[in-house]
């Protein structure tokens, strides 16, 4: 039997532009993802075998658990067989916009392969990725990245180096189809363009960490009106981040969790200290997050399959493989 216990880290969206609605059902996006330390963790037991079993334990129960899914679909491209156990000890908010699920999806993706002793090339796990979910393949990668078209398709970003922040979640649960749905995009018009100038301006921006720089003030996420008309709460804790000197203050993904930068560790901590009373009348949680850039990440990967990895490519490859 092989184990490896992983982290698996939750994102923040910094910038998220919804434009048209494509005639495929999803929306054209441009989004800034960046992964953050906020992490479930997740133990996989692999026993190779004649028959395919999967279960898993943990503290939640998740409907549509994409843990299950994704290490189907990975077993079934590498053609292996055998029993897998999960243990998930779950610390990111579920639907709170912080990719919890996605990253789950990914881990297994980089991990089961390993453990399994298969290899597959990265376009193909790039595709199983995009399959389960328009997050998923960002979770292979981590680190800061613009994500374009559905979200699939992403470009390296420079790390925002050494940022920390607060992440605020509270019990509203917003559906991501819903909140979609509420912005009433029109269909996208062959042959026209997209205005993305604020989307380009953000990501220009995006490697000065001056305090109040222009990036910090003109990122955006679309979906905070229409989110916030539903739940006025929200745009209340965007408020008192914005006070307590987050710059920027902004909602992640389709919701509910409202994140705040603050630059440096100390002035993170001493901020959260200060919105801890307030949090606990409210019934809502604080997280203080480091930003995770992406050599962290890839660092964070091969430490917690080392003792199963061979070779030094991206995504580690298993040294039980024969390849
Ligand atoms: O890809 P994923 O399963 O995470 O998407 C969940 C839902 O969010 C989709 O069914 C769709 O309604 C919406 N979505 C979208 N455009 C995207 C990503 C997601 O409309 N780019």
């Amino acid at each position: 039997m092989r184990r490896a216990t992983v982290r698996s880290l939750a994102k923040l969206n910094l910038d998220l532009r919804v434009l048209d609605r494509r005639p495929d059902g999803y929306h054209e996006l441009r989004t800034v993802f960046q992964t953050i330390s906020l992490a479930d963790r997740i133990t996989i037991e692999y026993t190779p075998g004649r028959r395919t079993t999967l279960a898993i334990d943990g503290n939640v129960d998740i409907p549509g658990n994409l843990i299950l899914k994704a290490a189907e679909s990975v077993m079934e491209a590498c053609r292996v067989k055998g029993a897998v156990r999960f243990r998930l000890e779950k610390r990111i908010p579920m639907g709170a916009g912080l990719g919890g699920g996605s990253s789950n999806a990914a881990a297994i993706l980089l991990a089961l392969p390993v453990l399994s002793g298969a290899v597959l090339p990265v376009a193909r796990l790039i595709s199983i990725a995009a399959a389960l979910g328009s997050d998923v393949p960002f979770f292979l990668f981590g680190g800061a990245a613009a994500g374009i078209g559905r979200g699939t398709e992403l470009f390296p970003l420079p790390d925002l180096g050494g940022h920390h922040g607060i992440v605020v979640s509270s019990s509203v649960h917003v559906s991501t189809a819903e909140a979609y749905r509420a912005l009433n995009r029109k269909l996208t018009i062959p042959g026209s363009e997209p205005d993305t100038g604020g989307f380009q301006s953000v990501l220009w921006g995006l490697g000065d960490d001056r305090p109040d720089c222009g990036w910090m003030q003109s990122c955006a996420n679309d979906f905070e009106e229409a989110v916030f008309a539903r739940h006025p709460e929200l745009r209340v804790i965007r408020r008192r981040l914005e006070r307590a000197g987050a710059r920027p203050a902004r909602m992640t993904g389709s919701g509910s969790a409202v994140f705040g930068i603050f630059g440096r560790r100390r002035e993170s901590l001493e901020a959260a200290a200060a919105l801890a009373p307030w949090a606990e009348r409210q019934g809502v949680e604080i997280h203080p997050v480091s930003l995770v850039g992406r050599r962290r990440y890839q660092t964070m990967w091969w430490n917690q399959l080392r003792e199963h990895i061979s070779g030094k490519l991206w995504p580690p490859q298993s040294r039980y493989s024969k390849e």
